[in-house]
């Protein structure tokens, strides 16, 4: 019944999952989640904490092409004896009794109190504990009214999933306007919470990055990663100790092309910086990004860590099928600085030497490279609500939907001297504009994604101007757009 919070004994061995956001239109994206299910073993209770689908408007949903193979999953996981716990999150709150009846889980519309060895435990999906975001809160009570309730199984599939798809965009881009502290979990709700329920550990989802904190009164507060990310497990044994881990789904690329739903680029506030190599995009983005109070994605920082990890490796950069191989394996993350970090380790300055600059190029010109590394892009992208991201082919591939493209150009000329004047290293300078000259051909005549000028995209020609005239022009054709929007 919603307004209570069940308690239930939680058993030996449970292991929390959230966020998934399976999108049950398309078999394939849900097929790794089933098959995932099929082999948990060792395990008495499955809790998902909410978001299990993008979308989910009611017991018509379950008509979708991918929907049968999840619910029949989920089926075999309760007759196995694995008792599932599901917290509906903001994407599949219409999750109801059919659902049930017809997966043996059992909803829990506010969480539930696990009862542990005599600690108790709490479990939401999180959305709750975001008390700042006055406009979230808000529609979040319109929509689970009785009128919108009892109203939403009765709407055609078609009609609910385009409401639903909609309401997400619009979720997404006021999101994107709003303050980090403002759509953030606030701690201090997070006490409330737990000490209503008479907790000593808080446990949710939702935010989509890890955390584990003690907060006020030594109340433990742990955020399970989105499904895919690093740390999205959570074992809990008997007495309510929690271990952290990684739910095995596969590798982060290959978790992230099949679980991320395709449109979930397309509403975000993204703004696109494409141009040759040296053309000062990083500097610009930074600039632009800060002004904006959005975070910035150094993409091209991603092939570098996979060329680094080539050369590391002993792998040739010529060698498409080894590239990709470590691209689909190596784990890539982002510091709170945006420094990139490559299976944990900090890639800077190592993806900045000579030899990496001499070999990426190459290893980023191969399909499956560029195959495992833009989804990856994508997520970032989603994760963070909006991102200025420079690169080759962000207007063009990663963000053909971005709110706004540009193209930075310069002369060869003047890219090699503003390189050696970084490095103050003038007597570079030919060798500089060789290499220049040599790399702007191998990513612009490249066939998969080569370096172009994104349809729709406005070109700025940066001679002789510094980085911040250059983020002045676009935070002018930005914002120009926005007011007149
Ligand atoms: O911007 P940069 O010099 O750090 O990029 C390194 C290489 O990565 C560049 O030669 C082309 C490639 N790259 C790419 O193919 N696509 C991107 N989106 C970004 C970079």
């Amino acid at each position: 019944m919603r307004g209570v919070t069940s308690e239930i004994e939680l058993g030996p061995r449970a292991l929390v999952i959230a966020d998934l956001h399976l999108d049950v239109a398309d078999p394939e994206r849900v097929e790794p989640f089933a098959r995932w299910l099929d082999q948990l073993g060792d395990v008495t209770r499955l809790v998902i904490l909410g978001d299990l689908f993008d979308v989910w408007v009611g017991p018509a949903q379950a008509r979708e092409k991918g929907a049968p193979r999840v619910l029949a999953a989920l089926a075999a996981c309760t007759q196995r004896g694995i008792g599932i716990e599901l917290v509906p999150g903001n994407r599949d709150f219409l999750l109801d009794r059919s659902f049930a009846e017809r997966t043996g889980a059992r909803l829990h519309a506010d969480g539930f109190v696990a009862l542990c060895d005599g600690r108790r435990l709490l479990f939401i999906h999180g959305d709750t504990l975001c008390t700042k975001d006055v406009g979230y809160v808000r529609l979040r009570r319109v929509l689970r009214s009785r009128p919108i309730l009892w109203l939403a199984p009765r709407v055609p599939l078609a009609l609910g999933s385009r409401v639903a798809r909609r309401l997400r965009r619009e979720s997404v881009r006021a999101l994107a306007a709003k303050l980090p502290d403002e759509k953030s979990i606030q701690r201090s709700a997070v006490v409330t919470a737990a000490r209503a329920a008479r907790c000593d550990t808080l446990v949710c989802g939702h935010a989509h990055e890890f955390r584990d904190e003690r907060l006020e009164g030594g109340i433990r507060f742990v955020v399970v990663d989105a499904f895919g990310g690093a740390r999205d497990a959570v074992k809990v044994d008997a007495k309510g100790e929690l271990t952290v881990g990684e739910s095995g789904i596969g590798t982060q690329s290959e978790r992230a092309q099949v679980l991320l739903p395709s449109a979930a680029s397309g509403p975000l506030r993204l703004i696109a910086i494409d141009g040759p190599a040296a053309a000062g995009k990083s500097t610009v983005a930074r600039l632009v990004a800060q002004a904006l109070g959005l975070t910035f994605l150094d993409t091209g920082a991603m092939y570098r860590a996979v060329t680094w990890m080539a050369l590391e490796r002993g792998v040739d950069p010529h060698d498409a099928d080894g590239c990709a191989r470590i691209a689909r394996a190596i784990k890539l993350t982002f510091d709170s600085t945006g420094a990139i970090r490559v299976d944990g380790r900090p890639g800077e300055p190592a993806i900045r030497s000579q030899a990496v600059t001499d070999a990426v190029s190459p290893v980023s010109a191969h399909p499956g490279v560029r195959a495992a590394i833009v989804p990856l892009q994508r997520i970032e992208a989603e994760k963070r609500g909006g991102i200025v991201a420079e690169g080759r082919d962000i207007g063009s591939v990663v963000f053909p939907g971005a709110g706004f493209k540009f193209y930075l150009d310069a002369s060869s000329a003047e890219r090699a001297r503003r390189r050696v004047n970084e490095l103050d290293q003038p007597e570079l300078y030919a060798e500089t504009l060789q290499k220049i000259q040599r790399r702007d051909h191998d990513d612009s005549t490249r066939k998969d994604s080569p370096l172009k000028i994104a349809d729709g995209a406005i070109v700025i020609q940066t001679d002789g101007m510094d980085a911040r005239a250059v983020a002045e022009i676009m935070l002018t054709r930005i914002r120009s757009a926005a007011t007149a929007s």
